[in-house]
């Protein structure tokens, strides 16, 4: 599967494909869109008047099995990674900061999120409203830092990250996940 295939913009409305992997910044791109996917859920289910379960499991999924692995990708490759090719002029300092603030709040309100859907799903009842404040919260911060990771972050990389730092990249989404290197590959490190 080549990146360029047209599966490479898809709606989002499933995990994104591990055959992205060999194109990183086309796999986070995509996992963009699947956050935005989600957020538009969780929006949803944070002013729907009675819960809709199978939306409900569908987020508490994502939240378990993707979100917190694309934090990773982000946090402990592509941001030092993006640190270490820009240049002053770049400026990315303060967009990495403000991103990072973005995700650290999302991953404080992380556990709560998760408690009270998995705990509306096993009592079979509805969202408090202070609970529904905190999935509007919450989606905003993974919301906000999609936006500026899109508009600011990619694009420079995309310009900036040489062959060996996405293969790099690469290899570490791969392994996060449990998959093996690709075969037949130098090693860039
Ligand atoms: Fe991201």
């Amino acid at each position: 599967m080549q990146p360029s295939e047209p599966m490479l913009r898809g709606s989002g409305d499933k995990p994104t494909s591990p055959s992205l992997l060999a194109n990183p910044l086309d796999f986070i791109s995509e996992d963009h869109l699947r956050e935005r996917q989600v957020c538009a859920v969780i929006d949803g289910l944070a002013t729907a008047d009675t819960l809709d379960r199978q939306a409900t499991t569908t987020v508490l999924r994502f939240l378990n099995e993707e979100l917190n692995v694309h934090l990773r990708d982000e946090a402990e490759d592509l941001f030092p990674l993006l640190a270490r090719r820009c240049t002053e002029e770049d400026a990315i300092e303060g967009a990495i900061n403000r991103i990072r603030a973005d995700q650290d709040e999302a991953m404080r309100l992380l556990p709560e999120v998760r408690a009270m859907l998995a705990g509306c799903l096993d009592r079979g009842g509805d969202l408090t409203a202070k609970e529904r404040a905190v999935l509007t919260k919450f989606a905003g911060h993974v919301r906000r830092h999609l936006v500026a990771e899109n508009a600011i972050l990619l694009p420079i990389a995309r310009a900036r990250l040489t062959r060996a730092d996405l293969r790099h990249l690469s290899k570490h989404m791969r392994s996060r996940r449990g998959l093996p290197d690709f075969p037949g590959t130098p090693d860039a490190e």
